[in-house]
């Protein structure tokens, strides 16, 4: 592998060369970031790889979000710097049982996350993302019954604010659900004038105490135009780069872990992705998802239904 600084150059010349996109993810290490075409939330990411017209996209992010790239563009080859890269939320819904969950409960719209395998997706009538996930729970008529899954943090949260009874699945991401209420009352104190933002993946707890709870994306665009100067982030910190790229005069806290001896509010999937690695899987052109077509017929109609009423 080159040094540091012919890697960006190499990197730059693959990608004329070969027709390649890099896209990634809020949560990716900073010069991941700023390396990516494009950087987005999940939402923005998913509507980047159904419309974009590369040959190769490189999904800087975790293994759902290729497997949603490759879905919407099985043409194209999609690649993710390291493959290891997946999600505790994800695995927290295994396909069979989450297929009995759902014949418990026959009648029930099937509402997933986009946080899942290709064949939870595949199961599922809808996919939202935390972006859109309230306003396509508003869509839904009034009397229809939901399954959720597999967040039962981010379910809960949409059933208090749609005021819904949808059945949850009792999933959750380890990262969200480490952020400790006490340290950061103790932080409000240190800090009086700053505000907390929070993904809605975090515990109820942390949500009532926020001052605003959204995705990835809305958290940035609030802390963008919000007149406050301190901002405790309870999400995971690779968002920080962005937050301070757009307002270098405003200060971001990392809301503090439960745990003490971690760097718990780092996804250690998310992070597994380097630039080495990207650099390799261009150069490579692997390692690459692959989804079964007929998999991967049944899990584009949820997405698909998701992006048409996301436009
Ligand atoms: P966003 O959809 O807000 O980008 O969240 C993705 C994610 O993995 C949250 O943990
Ligand atoms: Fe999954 Fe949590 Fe990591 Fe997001 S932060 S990718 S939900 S493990």
């Amino acid at each position: 592998v080159p040094t540091n600084v012919d890697l960006i150059q190499e990197i730059n010349r693959l990608k004329k060369e070969k027709n390649a996109i890099i896209m990634g993810h809020f949560y990716q290490k900073d010069e991941l970031q700023d390396i990516a075409d494009f950087v987005g939330d999940s939402l923005a990411l998913a509507q980047q790889a159904a419309k974009t017209d590369a040959d190769i996209i490189i999904l800087a992010g975790v293994h759902f979000m290729g497997e949603t790239a490759k879905i919407l563009s099985p043409e194209k080859t999609v690649l993710v710097p390291d493959l290891n890269a997946g999600c505790s939320l994800a695995d927290s819904c295994p396909p069979d049982a989450f297929e009995e969950f759902v014949k418990e409960h026959p009648g029930h719209t099937v509402l997933t996350y986009v946080n899942t395998t290709a064949n939870i997706k595949a199961l599922s009538d809808i996919v939202v993302t935390s972006t859109n996930a309230k306003s396509i729970v508003d869509s839904l008529p009034k009397d229809e019954k939901v399954i959720f899954g597999p967040d039962r943090n981010l379910g809960n949260y949409l059933n208090s604010i749609t005021g819904r009874d949808m059945v949850l699945w009792d999933g959750a991401c380890h990262v969200h659900e480490k952020f400790s209420v006490e340290k950061i009352i103790d932080l409000k104190k240190e800090f009086p004038d700053a505000l907390v933002l929070a993904h809605p993946e975090c515990k109820k707890p942390l949500l009532i105490l926020a001052d605003y709870v959204g995705s990835t994306a809305a958290l940035l665009k609030f802390s963008m135009k919000s007149d406050a100067k301190q901002f405790i982030v309870a999400t995971e910190s690779g968002i920080i780069h962005q937050m301070k790229k757009e307002s270098p005069d405003k200060e971001f806290i990392p809301a503090p872990a439960n745990d003490s001896t971690c760097a718990c509010n780092d996804c250690e999937y998310m992070k597994l992705n380097t630039i080495e690695k990207l650099y390799n899987c261009l150069k490579y052109e692997w390692p690459a998802i692959e989804v079964s077509e007929d998999i991967r017929l049944e899990a584009v109609k949820p997405i698909n239904r998701m992006l048409d009423i996301s436009e």
